[in-house]
């Protein structure tokens, strides 16, 4: 009886939200290591790093210091500044540190933006395949997401042509990220241009470009904004932070750079939520941004390594199509050509999902179902991990995957 009763008091806006694929995951990969089985996971995004130490360093300097209070909703005047001083040096753009605004992650920034700029029945579109929570923290501000989806063969982009025909009158935000999670895809300065064009007829389009892979970016060319176009700049909002760049996914600090009034609403809104991050993270990260950027570039190095490694080893696997991402932390193989076949007990692979259960119970190797990103014919595989896990697990698969039939 408790249980019901405790189910149809649940609300209507927890109960239509969907539970995060990639933590879901990640949960089952632990309870079959707890049951003894050699468990690789490859499963969650969050680099396989230790926060560099002057980083840490920095933080402990904070705490001795004092910064031991609330700070300012936004953040920190120091942090802000950094930023400013980061988004100058490294992206050419030109903020003040009133258009900044500091949160717990990244997330709580999209969150912020979500609840403060959305009225029910508002279109988001989405370039899909898309960041897991994208969907769900839209529909939490009560729009509809819209997904505009872009296969392998366009490498994940989708094509301003695409984005002009998705496009309606009730269109209020368009959200992607690049370098992408889940496909590790970055759109070139030509291909922003060319989305540009289109969103300079769509005035009413609010542009959220998460950046948080930026540092994750295997081009010689480097991370280009969507920004950096004037046209549009003061309707797009950058959305960055720690987790990635910094190996920084438990201090929960990202930002974001935004017109005054979108930082302004994003802060009226943090203001009844959290009250902003924590103090002495702020000075720690404050001090990542203007401090020494070397370990930042050795993990993309050795990101590349890795990803060069996993995709050699995967594409010897018949059935596997993989393509050549240019940033982030994951391969997004096409695997569709499994479905239909069966494992030796006749039980046939239907879906990525199937997939991905029969990966995790014949190799141990935990990776997520590309359905969870809006892509049903590909799975998502992080290669945050080490040459020796890579190979391993690569190696695993391509037997798990030669007995099925
Ligand atoms: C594309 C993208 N945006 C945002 C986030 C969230 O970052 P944070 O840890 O700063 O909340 C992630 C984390 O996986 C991500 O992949």
């Amino acid at each position: 009886m408790e249980t019901i009763k405790q189910t149809t008091q649940l609300s209507k806006r927890i109960t239509r939200m969907a539970e995060s694929a990639t933590i879901k995951m990640a949960q089952l990969a632990r309870d079959l290591k707890a049951q003894g089985h050699p468990v690789i996971s490859l499963s969650l995004g969050e680099p396989d790093f230790d926060t560099p130490q002057h980083i840490k360093d920095a933080a402990v300097k904070a705490l001795a210091d004092g910064y031991t209070k609330y700070t300012p909703v936004p953040g920190l005047i120091e942090l802000r500044e950094a930023i400013c001083t980061k988004l100058k040096r490294d992206n050419g753009l030109e903020y003040s540190p009133n258009q900044i605004v500091v949160s717990n992650g990244a997330k709580q920034c999209i969150a912020n933006l979500s609840l403060a700029l959305l009225d029910e029945g508002d279109e988001v579109i989405i370039f899909t395949p898309y960041w897991v929570s994208y969907r769900e923290i839209m529909r939490l501000g009560g729009g509809n997401p819209v997904h505009v989806n872009a296969g392998i063969d366009q490498d994940f982009k989708v094509s301003a042509r695409q984005l002009a025909e998705a496009i309606t009158p009730k269109t209020r935000m368009l959200i992607f990220s690049s370098p992408c999670n889940p496909t590790g895809s970055s759109f070139t300065p030509e291909e922003l241009a060319e989305l540009v064009a289109v969103l300079e007829e769509h005035p009413q389009i609010i542009v959220v470009s998460d950046e948080i892979y930026e540092y994750i970016n295997f081009t010689s060319q480097g991370h280009v904004s969507i920004a950096s176009f004037d046209s549009i700049k003061d309707r797009t909002v950058v959305v960055n932070g720690f987790s990635k760049g910094f190996a920084m996914t438990g201090w929960r600090l990202g930002y974001l750079a935004a017109p005054e009034w979108i930082a302004k609403a994003c802060t009226k809104m943090q203001g009844q939520f959290t009250s902003g991050a924590n103090a002495f993270g702020q000075m720690a990260a404050a001090y990542a941004l203007t401090s020494n950027m070397k370990p930042t570039q050795d993990m993309k190095v050795a990101y590349q390594r890795r990803r060069d490694l996993l995709i050699d080893a995967l594409s010897k696997i018949d059935g596997f199509k993989v393509n050549t991402p240019p940033g982030a932390f994951y391969l997004f193989p096409d695997i569709h050509a499994f479905f239909g076949k069966a494992d030796v007990d006749g039980n046939v692979i239907e879906n990525a999902d199937d997939f991905c259960e029969y990966i995790l119970h014949h190799a141990h190797v935990a990776i997520v179902t590309g359905t969870a990103f809006g892509e049903p014919n590909c799975v998502r595989f992080s290669y945050a991990a080490s040459d020796e896990i890579l190979k391993e697990a690569a190696s695993r698969i391509a037997k798990a995957v030669a007995k099925l039939k």
